[in-house]
Order: structure tokens, then C-alpha cells, then sequence
């Protein structure tokens, strides 16, 4: 081994698969990300307006080995050079975790590295950890995306206490159900984005859940969805086609249940600071990529005086970059022999992850 190479800081790969997304990147320990690919399967899944798990663990078959390819490519590492090898094992649809983590075991075991198993919400917020540069912990942490609206007091990297989640739908499972009703295309949350940019947001007063109640850090987004639905269809709702409806009524729809869904999000996360004493709030997840929530919350973080940490844009979504959690639990022997399989939640002594 040459002086050189020795100089240079260890790469690891990282495998996500947890949903519709088939994903790989190379992560250097200074969290430098030296590759990170994404291969979307949203063409497939629009016309069911939602991922269908078959088709997505098919898909991942036949994606998993060339973006893997390509991540190392990209990121000119040699499969040798590599120091472990990371994949998401939960919370996720368990057809396509197991694709991610047949092929992580399969690396780890010809390569003769370690492997690391991931937590993918763990690694949402990882993604705040990764753009801050530095130590974020403690903080509370909101995860945002199509799967999860969950709300934590985190110690450490790994060390969380889940203080309340939604009680029916994510918020991301929302904006695309909403996107849905309204004819927008999916994913829904870029869509109602931006058709809420020419739409009146103060035109309809939806429902905000749980907003001013300070005891209940829980989500419900199920009554926002119905009043929208009642708003578009009537009550009870009549047979409509999405494609008749006017532009205007679409965006005034788009933009007030946008920000009926943050005012709540926004309130949320200010009552866990204040609950738990927290100066930190790190925000991560698909639905995070939202240019209004990332405004209202650097508004309220410069009203509250709280310290604010979004995931970078590019991290927002799901990505394998996100995973360089996986050299903290490397350092922690946080790593996995070859039996270890996917859940697609995990319970944990001290709390429990859930969607
Ligand atoms: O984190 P993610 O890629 O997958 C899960 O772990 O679920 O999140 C996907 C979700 C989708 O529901 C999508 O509509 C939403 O994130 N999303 C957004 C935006 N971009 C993606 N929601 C609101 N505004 C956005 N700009
Ligand atoms: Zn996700």
C-alpha cells in the first residue's frame, strides 16, 4: 500500500432501498459525499398515484447492481478501497429492503468488510448532522416524508425518544393524496408546491390538528385531507374528474392546504423545544425539501431564538448519502454479521421507531 493512498480518508458505500427509490452513494469519514445516486421509480408508480411494493422490489432488482456501479464509478473507488459497507435495514417496505440488503451482504462478504446496518429515519436526520458540519445533538428532531411525521427528543445520533408521530397519515402521504384530488402529478408534494405559487392561500381556512394543543405533540392529517376532498367534490363528495377543474380553484386549494399543513408542522416542533428545553431542531425527510416550511421555520427559529438545522436540499429526499450515520456506529461497533434482516419497524429497549 503506497504512503499516498494511506493518507487518504476510507470510503465507505451506503445502500438505501427502503421504498421507491434504489439508491447508492460513497461517503468518505469526513462525510465528504464522493457519489450519491438515485434512481427514481416514480414513472412507474404515477399512474397508481402511490408506490405499489411489488413493482418497487421488482424495480430494485433490476436497478441495485448498475447504480451501485455507477456510485462507485463516480466516485472512482475501487470496490477494494472500500472500508465497510452501510444499508438501510428499517423502517421500510420489506420487499425492497431485502433487495438492498442482499446485495450489502453479498459486497461485505466478498470484500471480507464490515457491515453496518441503518436506521433510515436515523438517517434523514443525519442528513442535518452531515450540512451542519459539526455536532448537532441534542436536539429535537422532525422527520418529514411519505412514510413518517415523526417528532423526537434525540441524545445522540441514534439515541431517540419518539415524542409523537401522526395518528393516520404522514404529512408527505397527504400532499400526495391532495396532489391526487386535485389532478396534480405525482410525487405530490413538488406539485402542490408549485401550484400553490399562483394559488391564494388565505382563500380556504382548512383544518389545522392538534395546532394550539401543547400537551399532544402528535400529527393528524387526515381531517385536513377530507376537508379538502369535501371542498372539491362537495359533502358528500359527488363523482368528479380532476382534469375539469379550474386552474384558479386549483392553486387557491394547492396553497391553503400547504400552509394548513405547515402552520401545523411549524407549531409542532416549536412545542417540543419548549417542552424538552431544547436549542437545537433538525428537520429532515421529502417533505422537508418545501420551500414554504423552510421559511416559516427559519422565521420562527429567528423569533424563538432556536437553532435551525435542515437537511440540504439534495438529502432531502431518499438518497444512500444520508447513510454516513453509518461511520459513527462503525466507530460505536455498531455493525451487523451476515444473519441480520430487514424489519420494517424497529423496537428498541429505550423507545420505539415507528412510521
Ligand atoms: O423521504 P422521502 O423521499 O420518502 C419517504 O421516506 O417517505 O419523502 C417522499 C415524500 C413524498 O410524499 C413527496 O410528496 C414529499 O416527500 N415531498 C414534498 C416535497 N418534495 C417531496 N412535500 C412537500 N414539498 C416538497 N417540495
Ligand atoms: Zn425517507
Amino acid at each position: 500500500m503506497s504512503s499516498s493512498f494511506q493518507s487518504l480518508p476510507r470510503r465507505l458505500l451506503a445502500i438505501e432501498t427502503s421504498c421507491d427509490e434504489t439508491a447508492a452513494a460513497v461517503v468518505d469519514e469526513r462525510l465528504q459525499v464522493l457519489s450519491n445516486v438515485v434512481s427514481s421509480q416514480t414513472g412507474l408508480h404515477r399512474r397508481f398515484g402511490g408506490v405499489v411494493p411489488e413493482v418497487a422490489s421488482r424495480a430494485h432488482v433490476e436497478h441495485i447492481l448498475p447504480v451501485v456501479e455507477q456510485a462507485l464509478t463516480e466516485a472512482q473507488t475501487s470496490q477494494e478501497e472500500l472500508a465497510a459497507i452501510a444499508v438501510v435495514t428499517h423502517p421500510g417496505l420489506v420487499g425492497s429492503l431485502l433487495v438492498g440488503l442482499t446485495a450489502a451482504k453479498t459486497l461485505a462478504l466478498v470484500l471480507d468488510c464490515p457491515l453496518v446496518p441503518v436506521n433510515h429515519i436515523e438517517a434523514h436526520l443525519y442528513a442535518c448532522r452531515m450540512h451542519a458540519g459539526q455536532e448537532i445533538f441534542p436536539a429535537i428532531g422532525l422527520v418529514v416524508s411519505g412514510g413518517h411525521c415523526n417528532l423526537y427528543d434525540c441524545a445522540g445520533p441514534w439515541d431517540y425518544e419518539l415524542l409523537g408521530s401522526t395518528i393516520d397519515d404522514a404529512v408527505g402521504e397527504a400532499f400526495d393524496k391532495v396532489a391526487s384530488m386535485l389532478g396534480l402529478a405525482y410525487p405530490g408534494g413538488p406539485s402542490i408546491q408549485q401550484a400553490a405559487l399562483l394559488g391564494d392561500a388565505k382563500r380556504f381556512r382548512f383544518p389545522r390538528s392538534f395546532e394550539k394543543d401543547r400537551e399532544r405533540l402528535e400529527f393528524s392529517f387526515s381531517g385536513l385531507k377530507t376537508a379538502v376532498l369535501y371542498e372539491i367534490a362537495g359533502k358528500p363528495p359527488r363523482e368528479y374528474d380532476p382534469r375539469s377543474l379550474d386552474p384558479r380553484f386549483v392553486a387557491d386549494v394547492a396553497a391553503s392546504f400547504q400552509v394548513a399543513a405547515i402552520d401545523v408542522l411549524v407549531a409542532k416542533a416549536r412545542q417540543a423545544l419548549v417542552a424538552r428545553g431544547r436549542r437545537t431542531l433538525c428537520v429532515g425527510g421529502g417533505v422537508a425539501a418545501n420551500a414554504l416550511l423552510r421559511e416559516r421555520l427559519a422565521g420562527a427559529a429567528q423569533q424563538d431564538g432556536f437553532e435551525l438545522v435542515l437537511a440540504p436540499l439534495a438529502l432531502c429526499t431518499d438518497n444512500a448519502a444520508m447513510s454516513a450515520i453509518a461511520w459513527e456506529m462503525l466507530a460505536a461497533g455498531r455493525t451487523a454479521d451476515l444473519s441480520v434482516d430487514v424489519t420494517a419497524g424497529l423496537v428498541r429497549r429505550r423507545n420505539v421507531h415507528s412510521k
